[in-house]
């Protein structure tokens, strides 16, 4: 195994070969020599293993399993999760567009979000969704408006805030009186939502909905969730209305330095059991980050290496552009040298990024070897919101990514040029002399 780094924050493929780190057989060098860096590294086996045992914890409940597309939206990593059997979660047209691309059946997917275009809403009922998500009174009228217009019925969900406010960071949590999303089911809004629903020929609801946060790590908080959402279920009978599934969302903390804590599927299960007992009600659960983050790996080349104030800092050629989580939430994660994970440590280093940020610190006080120019950074534990929240801001373009298995890599994305990051733009003058031209290039009108 690897030296220092445990493997619960390493793909299941890592191994060490003569002090290199390998993932699915695949030498890190080789594959930044091939691809270029930054480079994400996704490991099949740990994709396939992880949809596997999220499945099996909740096979004995009956539970429907969803991958929440926005910890890793890129189509490839889509179709692995199709292949092994797991419903999805989407929230916005491209989302959809992915999983068409994934091959995803619209019966497998639903959709969420608390700001739902009306295009959004037209495409979710020409699908023909497992359900929408329904997040307000709003949405909820123009939802049975798309409904009415095209005389197509539609499955909904209602996305419920439950009173509890789970110990995490504030920008990942959602739930409580003040959350953004969803609504309480004892609020003027939350009855206005049944009673509409009680009226309505177009719009049948099939269940409640709630996702409290993520990086939730006491796995008490769903037991908790779980009785809320099934005890509104069984009130909404004085609407006559009788949803049958209940989601209790994602949220699992996973682990991104060694022994923090994570929280698994079976315990999940295991927690939300007793409220389900009895009641005929189907659970519902959609991790991303679980699914996701260690089988990715983010590789860095060093661009510089200098020691300010005291601070060892290693500049790579990465950063905020396709890790903000430091910057957004405070994430801390740890790095390794793929070309000699067993050298001993010099010291503590600061990871730096190289955009234009004081915030962009991607690893902080990390025990590092020796480290120059050239050398290549591994970030492990990067499979989720990372690539999936990249930008083009200093437009450098984004990574590329790449799947790996059993000695063989396959790129899932290509790295755009800085030429496909200005494709878009126009100039004043050019849109004045080349009107038709750039009209029929689309997007402008
Ligand atoms: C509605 C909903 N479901 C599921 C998730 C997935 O959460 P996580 O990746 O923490 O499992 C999110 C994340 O924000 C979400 O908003």
């Amino acid at each position: 195994m690897v030296p220092e780094l445990s493997a619960s924050i390493l793909p299941d493929s890592a191994a060490c070969q003569t002090g290199r780190l390998t993932l699915g057989g695949c030498d890190l060098g080789e594959l930044a020599a091939q691809y270029g860096t930054p480079l994400y590294i996704y490991d099949r086996p740990t994709l396939w293993g992880q949809a596997q045992r999220a499945r099996r914890a909740f096979a004995p409940l009956r539970a429907r399993v969803s991958f929440a597309a926005k910890a890793c939206s890129t189509p490839g990593v889509l179709r692995i999760f199709r292949d092994a059997g797991l419903a999805l979660d989407a929230v916005s047209a491209g989302e959809l567009e992915a999983a068409r691309r994934a091959d995803f059946e619209p019966a497998a997917i639903h959709l969420h979000g608390n700001a739902k275009s009306a295009a959004e809403l037209k495409l979710a009922v020409h699908l023909g969704l497992h359900a929408v998500v329904v997040d307000n009174r709003d949405e909820l009228e123009r939802l049975e408006e798309v409904c009415r217009t095209t005389g197509q019925r539609t499955s909904v969900m209602v996305r419920i805030a439950p009173s509890l406010e789970p110990d995490t960071h504030p920008h990942l949590q959602t739930a409580g009186k003040r959350s953004k999303f969803g609504v309480s089911g004892a609020s003027e809004e939350g009855e206005a939502i049944f009673r509409h629903l009680q009226a309505s020929p177009v719009l049948h609801l099939i269940g409640l909905h709630a996702h409290v946060g993520s990086q939730i790590k006491d796995v008490s908080v769903y037991a908790q969730v779980a009785q809320e959402l099934v005890t509104l279920a069984k009130a909404l009978r004085r609407f006559d209305l009788a949803p049958t599934e209940i989601s209790l969302g994602g949220g699992w903390a996973v682990a991104y330095r060694d022994g923090d804590p994570e929280v698994t599927p079976d315990q999940v299960a295991a927690s939300i059991g007793p409220a389900f007992a009895g009641t005929g009600l189907r659970p519902a659960v959609e991790p991303g980050r679980w699914l996701t983050a260690r089988a990715g790996l983010a590789l860095y080349q060093v661009e510089a290496v200098k020691r300010v104030d005291g601070r060892r800092l290693v500049a790579v050629d990465g950063g905020m552009g396709d890790n903000p989580r430091p910057a957004l939430y405070g994430a801390r994660y740890t790095a390794l040298l793929p070309d000699r994970v067993d050298a001993p440590p010099t010291g503590p280093a600061d990871v730096v990024g190289r955009y234009c940020e004081a915030g962009d610190v991607l690893v902080q006080a990390v025990a590092l070897p020796e480290v120059k120019r050239g050398d290549l950074v591994g970030v492990p534990v990067s499979g989720a919101y990372q690539i999936s929240m990249a930008s083009s801001y200093n437009l450098v373009p984004p990574p590329a990514v790449v799947l790996v298995e059993a000695g063989r890599s396959h790129l899932l994305t290509r790295r755009p040029t800085a030429a496909d990051l200005l494709a878009w733009e126009i100039l004043p003058h050019q849109a004045e002399r080349r009107g038709p031209e750039v009209f029929r290039g689309g997007g402008v009108r």
